[in-house]
């Protein structure tokens, strides 16, 4: 449906010099691919470009370098008009914080006709029907569109938000922390529900958090970011389960699931800035298994069944075969 080749981001630093201002790698020959219907996770610290990546996914960022194909269409070739028809109604997104996403001088009734009204779908009454058959899909009663948004909770804004991005009926939907600006009470909640309108209405999913035991439990694959590289990718259960990279290895183990008995792996040394990544692998400068041979050049892509990829020259081989996702399900 959607894939991402050879996709580089960079941006002018907000902090340089008057003549030479530096770059930030945001994002850095990313490939990716989105089936139809696939829930594919995405992981990985603060600043290491998770949001980047979905605005790029969603078209929202032109990448500085590479592809971005749309069933087989090049995003970037298409006309703006193309772009905005075509693609803009077939991907949804919802953003972290629904508080800043809401204009919060419009009703939800407002809030959900407007994308509606600027794709001309329907007639009047059509769009007045599909509003409120939005509003049921996310689970939110009839009066609350009269309401404005700052009369409602966190947990409530965010399936507002939903709805919206449901409206057009996309066949992606890029979710970027769905729930890390919700109380923790209603962040399950909010998680089934977009997990059951997947299944529902047969949706793709990008789902992006920092924490990868909510992930990996939602996601058919999995990838894992590190200062703007994917450094390993794969199916959920191989990725989690049985990690070829040492970074991802340590995302598990920051917080360690119930059913496994780990030794903690405490990262040392402070993060890398994305202006002047380390050379050869990103993460060597904070890997207990670096040596000379990671300065040198980004890993080649090593690889194992199912699409199993990573980047590492000292990775972990699975020895074992990983039980399938239907079995650990
Ligand atoms: N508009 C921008 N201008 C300059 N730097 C940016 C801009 N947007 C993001 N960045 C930088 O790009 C990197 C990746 O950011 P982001 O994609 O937001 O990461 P994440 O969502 O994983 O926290 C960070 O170093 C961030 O500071
Ligand atoms: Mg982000």
């Amino acid at each position: 449906m959607i894939r991402l080749d050879g996709v580089h981001v960079r941006h002018k630093a907000r902090s340089g010099g008057v003549f030479r201002r530096d770059a930030v790698h945001a994002l850095t020959d990313a490939t990716l691919e989105v089936e139809r219907g696939e829930i594919v996770g995405l992981v990985g610290e603060s600043g290491c470009g998770k949001s980047t990546l979905a605005r790029v996914l969603t078209g929202l960022q032109k990448p500085t370098e590479g592809r971005v194909g749309f069933h087989g269409r090049d995003l970037w070739s298409m006309s703006a008009a193309q772009r905005r028809d075509d693609f803009g109604s077939a991907v949804g997104v919802v953003f972290q914080d629904p508080s800043t996403a809401l204009n919060p001088r419009l009703t939800v009734r407002q809030i959900l006709r407007d994308p509606l009204d600027v794709h001309k779908r329907g007639t009047r009454e059509a769009r007045e029907a599909r509003v409120e058959e939005l509003l049921d899909l996310v689970g939110l009663p009839g009066h609350t569109l009269a309401a404005l948004p700052g009369q409602l909770s966190g947990g409530q804004r965010q399936r507002v938000a939903i709805a919206r991005a449901l409206a057009l009926e996309p066949e992606l939907i890029v979710a970027d922390e769905p729930t890390s600006a919700l109380d923790v009470s209603v962040r399950a909640q909010v998680l089934n529900l977009l997990v059951d309108l997947r299944e529902r209405l047969g949706l793709g999913m990008v789902f992006i958090s920092h924490d990868i035991q909510t992930v990996r439990y939602l996601a058919d694959r999995l990838a894992v970011l590190y200062l703007g590289r994917i450094v390993e990718e794969g199916r959920a259960a191989q990725v989690a389960g049985a990690p070829a990279h040492p970074y991802t290895e340590a995302l598990l183990s920051a917080t360690p699931s119930l059913l496994e008995t780990t030794e903690r792996i405490v990262l040392t040394g402070p993060v890398p800035s994305a202006t002047n990544p380390p050379s050869g692998c990103p993460f060597r400068t904070r890997c207990w298994k670096a040596d000379d041979a990671c300065a040198t050049v980004f890993p080649a892509p090593g690889s194992g069944p199912d699409g199993h990829r990573w980047h590492c020259v000292h990775p972990q081989i699975p020895t074992s075969p990983v039980p399938s996702a239907r079995s650990t399900a």
